[in-house]
């Protein structure tokens, strides 16, 4: 459709039929039932309302969808398409590994391959839109979903937010096998107080605009076409009904021009935040701010035709909002062919095919990170090796958010190992109960594999945790096991990091697996045994307990700094108990081989407003497999207007290298690399003097020092 016909449709359309336009239900409501009970209950409509409605939540299959068009069309007065929005986060029927491991990757291109694959299956499926890149800013391991951020750091989410984009929409969302995708929480959800999942947030603007934003700022700048608002306050207002957030900074300073829909019931929520008086007031703050679509509740729907016609809100607002949804829909293709990509052929082609099951592989060999090896690993297959833990054999090991997997397609490490290596002498426990028989194999094993951690159960939406230290059992069966093997590697499942400061000191090897997805065991397998370098780095720092939480490795000096040494030092900014860093940190992880690095080489040691300079190094594989590097770039701005983080990430390169080889990394840095925002709230640079650092991880002390002038 033209602009032009799609205003005079909006333009025949009854304020009813536009206000449904601006609703999403899920498919409770589409059964053929005259009376709802459970939350659906509390939504006042008319019998047939929900057909009309422009957008439907979480309804999946080509089949269904297909038909489930039909029937809203029917009903719809003017035969508007309905959307159809599902979470696809880390995979639609094949899993990927959780985004925290995907951001673990430290490879955006891998990222967009991965959300490209997910997009093929959903689109198959007959989906028009996903509820992701979840680009949530997250430093406090409590949150349980962690899970489901690539992470915490701004300028790698921000990379993983515009390759996921990009990875969902092709250059053109219409196209086949694309769709629209929805960037969310919008915004700072990850800074919930206490970890404590929707919770209210307290930051400052600052850490707001320069930690927070840049992910959802990239996603718009990528082009995302949907927002979705989080559930928390940000100075103590509700973002979902937050004008200055909307209006000012979403659509005014970012300059989003789409859709912005509220999370699961957010606009009713409000009423408890205290900040609405009824559900009638929130839908008017909301529409107000600028939500345009109001998920799961009743406020839109029994509200805003009221709101109008008592002349408490312009029937241009409301229209407003609707052309966004018509040209969402447009732009999907969805007036020519309201089924989009459904197809029950293709999805018999796609889902769980053999090409997305080896990228769940592959993302999970570059997710997978090597936190520790005292030599343990990688494993013999001609050891007597015991593989224990009830983790080793369970498929709630894809993540929550991959919401149409079918369990029996997940492959566990045991299913992986007895796959890949059917001649390893390995025998299995797949339970965490400490027997007799386990310990007497341990005792005469060459080596014990545990798996530990949590599985999806227990990572995820509404599942903080104010303890983050190793599950008790599961500490005692390892406690049990090197009492009769001291040979043990510990392999962790899991959606965040845990706190293991004691099992990290004592297990020979450790391996975050994460969540690995449908077939990530299977690279779990190879780098336990050696037949892959691991090449994952942590994309959140690893603390020592819970009360280091929040924690960033991009920190401040504080007038108290405490000295590069062990111990506790009187009236510093230290911890008694624990040290200021963590146990591994943000960028961290070992491989197998040996990767060494040149110093940096400056191209000059000033850089001016408009120009540029080089940083490079020469990367060396000293080992015996390929090994994937992820070379990171740091800088440290020494004096600011305002105080500046002791380093932050500002580039990445994930190269390959044969056995042998060498290359040399170069990285470019403007000004405009350099900008914060100032005292006042300006994104400037400002003139002075900076450290860089190009090496391994975050503790690189590979260094050089330049002027901005
Ligand atoms: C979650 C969102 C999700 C929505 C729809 C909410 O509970 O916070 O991330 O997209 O449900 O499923």
């Amino acid at each position: 459709m033209t602009n032009e016909q799609l205003r005079s449709l909006l333009a025949s359309m009854s304020l009813s039929e536009k206000i449904e336009q601006l609703v999403q239900l899920n498919g409770s409501f589409f059964g053929d039932i005259d009376v709802y009970t459970g939350p659906a209950a509390q939504i006042r409509m008319e019998p047939d309302q929900p057909l009309r409605t422009g957008s439907v939540l979480g309804e999946h299959g080509a089949e269904h969808l297909m038909a489930l068009q039909d029937r809203m069309m029917a009903k719809q007065p003017h035969h508007i398409p309905a959307l159809f929005m599902v979470d696809v986060i880390h995979g639609y029927r094949t899993a990927f590994p959780v985004p925290i491991a995907i951001g673990a990757t430290f490879n955006p291109a891998l990222a967009e391959r991965l959300i490209e694959a997910s997009a093929k299956e959903a689109a198959a499926a007959g989906v028009h839109v996903a509820f992701s890149p979840m680009v949530d800013l997250v430093r406090d391991s409590r949150w349980g979903r962690v899970m489901e951020s690539t992470g915490e750091d701004p300028w790698l989410n921000a990379r993983m937010a515009e390759s996921e984009v990009r990875g969902f929409q092709g250059s053109n969302y219409a196209d086949k096998g694309r769709l629209a995708a929805c960037v969310k929480h919008f915004a700072a959800y990850g800074a919930v107080q206490s970890g404590r999942d929707y919770n209210v947030t307290e930051i400052s603007e600052h850490t707001l605009f320069e930690d927070y934003l840049p992910s959802y700022r990239a996603a718009v700048e990528a082009g995302v076409s949907m927002v979705m608002t989080a559930f928390n306050t940000i100075d103590r207002k509700p973002c979902t009904t937050n004008k200055k957030l909307l209006r000012d900074v979403l659509r005014g300073d970012m300059g989003f021009k789409g859709v912005v829909i509220s999370d699961y019931a957010a606009v009713m929520e409000t009423v408890l935040h205290s900040t609405s008086l009824d559900t009638r007031d929130a839908a008017k703050k909301a529409l107000l701010a600028g939500c345009d679509i109001d998920m799961m509740s009743e406020c839109y729907l029994y509200h805003l035709k009221t709101l109008v016609e008592e002349g408490e809100l312009p029937e241009s607002i409301i229209d407003e909002a609707v052309l966004r949804v018509l040209e969402l829909k447009n732009k999907l293709g969805l007036f020519e062919n309201p089924y989009k990509d459904a197809s029950v052929e293709d999805e018999k082609a796609l889902l769980f095919c053999k090409e997305h099951q080896a990228l769940s592989r592959l993302a999970a060999e570059e997710s997978t990170v090597l936190l520790k090896n005292d030599g343990a690993l990688p494993l013999d297959r001609r050891q007597k090796i015991v593989v224990a833990g009830a983790l080793a054999e369970d498929r709630a090991i894809t993540g929550s958010w991959a919401l149409f997997v079918k369990p029996e397609e997940t492959v566990t490490l045991r299913a992986a190992i007895e796959t890949l290596y059917p001649d390893a002498d390995v025998t299995f426990f797949g339970s965490d109960e400490v027997t007799d028989e386990l310990l007497a194999a341990a005792k005469v094993a060459d080596a014990v594999v545990l798996a530990l951690g949590e599985n999806q159960t227990q990572t995820g939406e509404s599942l903080s945790k104010a303890d983050i230290s190793l599950p008790k059992a599961h500490m005692a069966l390892f406690e049990a096991v090197r009492a009769q093997n001291p040979n043990v590697v510990t392999v962790l499942f899991g959606g965040r990091p845990l706190a293991v400061p004691e099992l990290a000191g004592k297990t020979n090897a450790l391996v975050e697996a994460w969540l690995p997805g449908s077939c990530g065991c299977y690279a779990v397998a190879d780098i336990l045994f050696g037949a892959v370098e691991p090449s994952g780095r942590m994309s959140m720092s690893m603390p020592y307990c819970s009360g280091q939480l929040p924690f960033s490795y991009s920190a401040y000096n504080t007038g108290r700094p405490k000295p590069r040494k062990e111990g506790f030092f009187p009236f510093v900014s230290n911890y008694l108990d624990v040290p200021n860093v963590p146990l591994y940190p943000f960028g961290y992880g070992l491989s197998y081989g040996e990767v060494t690095y040149s110093p940096v080489t400056l191209s000059s040691t000033s850089l001016t407003k408009g120009g540029q300079l080089t940083a490079s190094v020469v990367v060396e594989n000293k080992g015996s497999l390929p090994v994937k590097e992820a070379v990171q770039l740091y800088i440290r701005d020494l004096k600011g207007s305002v105080v500046r983080p002791l380093r932050e990430l500002k580039g990445l390169e994930k190269i390959t290298l044969q056995p042998g080889e060498r290359r040399e990394v170069r990285f470019t840095i403007t000004e405009e690399m350099l900008r914060f925002y100032d005292a006042d709230m300006n994104f400037v640079s400002e003139p002075g003097d900076f450290t860089l650092w190009v090496g391994h991880d975050s503790l690189t002390e590979n260094g050089a020092d330049f002027r901005l002038v």
